[in-house]
């Protein structure tokens, strides 16, 4: 029997998804403001180790700094420009800290889905750095976050460092021995590209007890048939598109 899913189907992709700028405390506003229960986003070190929120391992297409983002320590990484890239509207908005987010989330009442994303080198560090301080952030909560990532080499340290938060194993198309590596990784769930997606293995990955998400899903129409596969939630960057209450 597959326990239900016990939070919100419909995530917010990098926070406010299309609507805000990625990975910013604006965006995770946003989500929250529209109704939403839960966001993703993305967390990489700085230089000086602290967890932030940010998608490349380089500043230049997010911020309106250069150069890579392991090299900035992050008073540096704070006083950068996170939001003009995105719009006039949100000029000002800066690079938040895992620590903020967190703290914002828990605030606003949001469900979170922390994918640790570490630059290249930084796989076991960043996993440790992440889980410490996500057990710090939700420790004795009710609601706990969702620790995710594309390297299973973070996913083990985060396990070895917060072996109670959930872990969910993370990957672009479902390759063979995907099973063995996330039950290796003891994770509770497996989030995938839901382009590559069959419903034969949205059988496959439920029938062997995991919980099943997808990303980006930013067509109704693809959100409709997943969860008819019976796909436990969705990351979306279309949050005018699709509701909260879509699922
Ligand atoms: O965690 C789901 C999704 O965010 C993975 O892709 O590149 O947007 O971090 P990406
Ligand atoms: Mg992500």
């Amino acid at each position: 029997m597959h326990r239900t899913w016990p939070h919100p189907r419909v995530v917010c992709h990098r926070g406010g998804g299309a609507l805000a700028p990625e990975n910013t405390l604006a965006g995770i506003r946003k989500a929250a403001a529209m109704g939403f229960g839960g966001v993703e986003f993305d967390v990489m070190l700085s230089a000086d180790k602290v967890p932030l929120l940010i998608h490349d391992e380089t500043l230049d297409r997010t911020t309106n700094g250069r150069g890579s983002v392991t090299a900035m320590p992050y008073a540096r990484l704070a006083s950068l420009d996170a939001g003009a890239w995105f719009s006039p509207e949100y000029r000002g908005e800066r690079v938040p800290s895992f620590e903020e987010a967190g703290k914002l989330c828990a605030q606003l009442g949001l469900w979170a889905n922390v994918e640790i994303k570490p630059a290249r080198g930084f796989e076991r560090e960043t996993g440790v750095a992440v889980a410490k301080l996500a057990l710090e952030l939700w420790g004795g909560a009710s609601i706990s976050p969702l620790l995710s990532s594309f390297e299973p080499a973070s996913l083990e340290a985060a396990r070895a460092a917060a072996p109670g938060l959930d872990r969910g194993y993370l990957t672009d198309r479902l390759g063979s021995g995907w099973d063995e590596a996330a039950r290796a990784l003891g994770c509770v769930s497996v989030h995938c590209n839901c382009k590559y997606l069959t419903e034969g293995q949205a059988d496959e990955v439920r029938g062997a007890g995991y919980w099943l998400l997808c990303y980006t899903v930013n067509e109704p129409v693809i959100a409709r048939r997943l969860f008819s596969w019976g796909i436990d939630a969705i990351f979306t960057d279309r949050l005018d598109l699709i509701p909260p209450d879509f699922a």
